[in-house]
């Protein structure tokens, strides 16, 4: 069945982004976060992305307010029951994740689907959280979403072929190329992507180059769209250092090892563009 009211844990910046393509492809969105503060900046975030939208005519003014007048927003997990699909987008923590689950288990009907958008924790853990791991999947958009045409699509040990074909479907419907992958740590895009910033990190710290340099080399040298440390910025360094931790963790090795400068921007509260400074100041 295909899900006419797709559910997201969570309204910070990948909840937000998620929420805003599946209420663009014409899904009922119900939008649920921790505070009510939160509903309303994940809600007037959305609004002004389709704002911007409009104004480069990409969209039309009736679009915009059918977009917005599909999105339910709610403090209540409760509300979630009413959905045929949830995707969770709460913070990379899994003690946050297996709680989330547990509770989706006991009030989701039996036959939704749950998935995680988690970028490195493991999806079959997360599965034996609930009595469906069957039902559960990882659907691991990337940052920003509405830009962003990967989905990467993580099967838990015990993820039916039922759900797998489901999560590429709604991924099509939302105009997303899905891609599969096994659930080890940081699966296929973390796993390539984040010893590389880290590696940035490191040139940064020992000073082989400023980050500007840094960044303009990986941009014109290599054609990347942005330089690594703006990158970082851009996912969240308290991101891109669990991430690290989970490699580190996971696979027992020290190249995944997080960079000390990493972990002191992060214990000084640079957190990136969300919070104003990270590597760069916004
Ligand atoms: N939300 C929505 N749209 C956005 C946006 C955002 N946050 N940021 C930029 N855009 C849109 C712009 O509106 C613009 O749209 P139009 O073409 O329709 O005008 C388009 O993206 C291009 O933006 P800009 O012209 O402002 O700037 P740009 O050309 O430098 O592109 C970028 C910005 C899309 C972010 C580009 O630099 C890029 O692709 N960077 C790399 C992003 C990336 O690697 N993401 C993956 C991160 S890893 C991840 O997410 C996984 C994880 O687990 C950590």
């Amino acid at each position: 069945m295909e899900p006419r009211t797709i559910g997201v844990v969570g309204a910070g910046q990948m909840g937000s982004g998620i929420e805003q393509v599946a209420s663009q492809a014409g899904y009922r969105v119900i939008l649920r976060d921790l505070e009510d503060g939160l509903v309303r900046k994940g809600i007037e975030g959305i609004a002004r992305q389709l704002d911007r939208a409009v104004e480069k005519q990409k969209i039309t003014p009736a679009e915009r307010e059918q977009a917005v007048s599909r999105i339910e927003g709610t403090t209540s997990l409760e509300k979630l029951a009413a959905a045929d699909f949830v995707v969770e987008a709460a913070p990379e923590r899994l003690d946050i994740k297996l709680d989330v689950f547990a509770a989706l288990d006991r009030l989701c009907p039996a036959e939704t689907i749950l998935a995680t958008n988690t970028s490195s924790l493991p999806v079959t853990r997360i599965a034996a959280a609930t009595g469906r791991p069957d039902r559960v999947i990882g659907m691991h958009f990337m940052n920003p979403v509405p830009v962003m045409k990967l989905v990467e699509v993580i099967r838990g040990l015990q993820t039916s072929d039922e759900t797998r074909a489901a999560v590429f479907d709604l991924a099509e419907r939302l105009g997303k190329t899905p891609v599969e992958c096994r659930d080890f740590p940081g699966f296929v895009s973390n796993r390539v992507l984040m010893p590389m910033i880290n590696e940035a990190v490191y040139c940064l710290q020992e000073g082989v180059a400023t980050r500007e340099a840094i960044d303009t080399v990986m941009k014109l040298g290599m054609n990347h769209p942005m330089g690594p440390l703006a990158l970082a910025d851009l996912i969240g360094l308290d991101t891109c250092l669990a991430i690290l931790e989970v490699l580190h963790d996971g696979l027992g090795e020290d190249k995944y090892r997080p960079c000390p400068l990493l972990r002191k921007y992060v214990e000084a509260g640079w957190l990136g563009r969300k919070n104003g400074r990270g590597f760069y100041t916004y």
